[in-house]
């Protein structure tokens, strides 16, 4: 199928890098198309281990060509960092990476008024990656962003940085920060406008050049769908589309040249920063997890809060976003643990629910609905065929994909690139 959408069902950090980079093989473009330096995308081949935050995970693959659409929020010095260091790792970028004019630029004032913003929430605070994601995203839907077009221009840049910079340097007095140099910000911005010039252009054109002539297209989602802004655990979300509802306007290719969704979900579940979490386990089970899974944030540091896997959230992925199938992430870490819980529902005071609830203060009420299954000891690292499963981890697998009501193709034992099993009929292989 020439136009594929990965995106993460959870709460983010799935796996979604690890399964991009497969897939990369076998595509010529791969697209970011939302967020910003909130993500950290591993992908680990051999003894190397990359951790992307703005570039798609396709820069690994020589060939493929990389595009940051026009919905993702780019802080242009991040991405410059980015691709200095994989130049330094011997992967050239150049005349294979396109970043949109159209994209909003994430200034350091972004990332103040992140922080200052969070300061000021106080015990409401989202934990956000202080990456300045919802303060750029703001601005664009308030009409006082830059794009990365801007940055070429100073006549288009002053007037604009100057007046926000009045505002928002009041905001960060009152949480205790300090103001921005208004001067030092134009200087940098064009200094670093002409660095990135050579990989600005209309993206928009060009995807849709790429999707006429018929090219492998692969649309790298980031966060997942529990931080989505509109489906997700509201206002402890992120501040963008992240799964193939985002594709649209984060892209300019028309919704329906999407062809094939694929939901990246964790054998369990991970969140980062504040927030309900239902099937959240601080006892030992989460702890085994947690360690095992070397469940730390690959982009702020944090620890992860672990838990079990959600049925209730798949589904509502599954559901809203039209997902053909699934990759079924790190499932050699619940290797070890006795009995192995799966939510298959919500409880509110007795009632049941199947969808996740609209407000923060239901989601605080929600109690999971637990089925127990048998877990199994073997290490399943090794393991590249279904039927060489123990029979628990087969059962496992199953019990979730019949939960989520649509078929698990790949499922993952290990970090490393060729540690996966294909449950795809062998016609479908590349
Ligand atoms: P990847 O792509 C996990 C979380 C933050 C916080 C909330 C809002 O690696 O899966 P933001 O900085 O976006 O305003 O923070 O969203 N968050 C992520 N959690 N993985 C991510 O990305 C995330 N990006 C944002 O921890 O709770
Ligand atoms: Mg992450």
């Amino acid at each position: 199928m020439s136009v594929t959408c990965v995106f993460g069902m959870q709460w983010g950090d799935e796996g979604k890098g690890r399964i991009v980079d497969l897939i990369a093989a076998e595509s010529d473009v791969v697209v970011r198309y939302q967020g910003g330096a909130n993500a950290g995308h591993t992908v680990i081949v051999g003894d190397q281990k990359y951790v992307l935050h703005l570039l798609p995970s396709g820069a690994i693959r020589p060939g493929v060509l990389n595009v940051i659409g026009n919905g993702v929020v780019v802080d242009p010095w991040t991405l410059l960092d980015e691709v200095e260091e994989l130049k330094r790792r011997d992967i050239d970028l150049s005349g294979r990476l396109l970043v949109s004019d159209r994209a909003h630029v994430i200034f350091p004032y972004h990332k103040l008024m992140d922080r200052a913003l969070e300061a000021l929430r106080g015990d409401a605070s989202i934990g956000t990656t202080s990456r300045g994601i919802g303060p750029a995203y703001a601005d664009k839907y308030t009409r006082d962003g830059l794009r990365v077009a801007d940055l070429l221009r100073a006549e288009e840049l002053r007037p604009t940085l100057l007046r926000n910079l009045t505002s928002r340097n009041e905001i960060l007095r009152k949480a205790g920060l300090e103001p921005i140099d208004p001067q030092q910000t134009l200087d940098d911005a064009l200094a670093v406008g002409r660095r990135l010039e050579p990989y600005i252009a209309d993206t928009v054109t060009k995807l849709n050049e790429l999707w006429r002539a018929g090219k492998r297209i692969l649309l790298e989602g980031a966060q997942g769908f529990a931080l989505d802004v509109d489906q997700g655990s509201y206002p402890y979300v992120t501040s963008s589309s992240c799964g193939v509802n985002g594709v649209g306007p984060g892209t300019g290719l028309p919704p329906k040249a999407v062809q094939r969704v694929l939901g990246i979900v964790k054998a369990y579940t991970t969140r980062v920063g504040a927030g309900p979490f239902p099937t959240e386990d601080v006892g030992p089970a989460g702890e085994h997890m947690g360690v095992r899974g070397k469940e730390v944030g690959a982009t702020t540091g944090r620890k992860r809060r672990c838990g079990w896997f959600d049925a209730v959230v798949a589904r509502h992925a599954v559901r809203t976003q039209g997902v053909d199938a699934t990759a079924l992430m790190k499932l050699d870490i619940l290797s070890g643990l006795d009995r192995l819980k799966v939510c298959t529902a919500y409880e509110i005071d007795g009632r049941r629910i199947d969808v996740p609830p609209a407000s923060a203060a239901h989601w605080r009420m929600c109690r999971p609905v637990y089925e127990s299954l048998p877990g199994w000891r073997e290490d399943l690292s090794g393991i590249r065929r279904f039927d060489d499963l123990p029979k628990e981890a087969r059962a496992y697998v199953r019990f979730v994909e019949a939960q989520m009501g649509v078929p698990v193709e790949t499922i993952s034992v290990g970090a490393e690139r060729a540690r996966f099993i294909d449950l795809r009929p062998a016609a479908a292989r590349a």
